[in-house]
């Protein structure tokens, strides 16, 4: 029977104290012990980028990650990147340019662009393609997902 592990952490910027599973994902902490589904899980295993949050600064899938390696880390999940009642200036061009259809890839989407952009603010359509490249979407085709990105970095 596995044993319960501590883990103190910040999500969105507030501290965080629980016990774990030393077998629980990252993904699963968040959506089931913390209640934040934002971050989708799809494959489960690295391939499909719908479980992306940030951990200190960087991207991460969620489902690769166990929760007992986050002590002391920093985590901002898809509800720490939308403004309280409203939308972030990247979720609002991906609505205005019809950048998702079912959402499912969407929060990952949003939070792999938000990294790309933090640190690139005027890609290319080429870089935002390769940016995302490891999000998967079966809906759009990523034409206008690619475009909202490069609205979003529009000065
Ligand atoms: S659910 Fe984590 S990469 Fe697909
Ligand atoms: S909008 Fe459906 S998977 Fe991307």
């Amino acid at each position: 029977m596995d044993e319960r592990v501590a883990v103190r952490l910040t999500v969105n910027e507030r501290p965080v104290e629980a016990t774990v599973e030393p077998r629980c994902s990252l993904a699963d902490f968040l959506r089931e012990q913390l209640g934040l589904t934002g971050t989708h899980v799809g494959c489960e295993h690295g391939v499909c980028g719908a479980c992306t949050v940030l951990v200190d600064g960087r991207s991460a899938r969620s489902c690769l990650v166990l929760a007992v390696q986050l002590e002391g880390a920093a985590v901002i999940t898809i509800e720490g990147l939308t403004p309280a009642g409203g939308l972030s200036r990247l979720q609002e061009s991906f609505r205005a340019c019809h950048a998702l259809q079912c959402g499912f890839c969407t929060p990952g989407m949003i939070v792999t662009a938000t990294e790309l952009l933090q640190n690139n603010p005027s890609p290319t359509a080429d870089e935002i393609r390769d940016g995302l490249s490891g999000n998967l979407c079966m809906c759009t085709g990523y034409v206008n997902i690619v475009r909202a990105v490069q609205q979003a970095a529009a000065p």
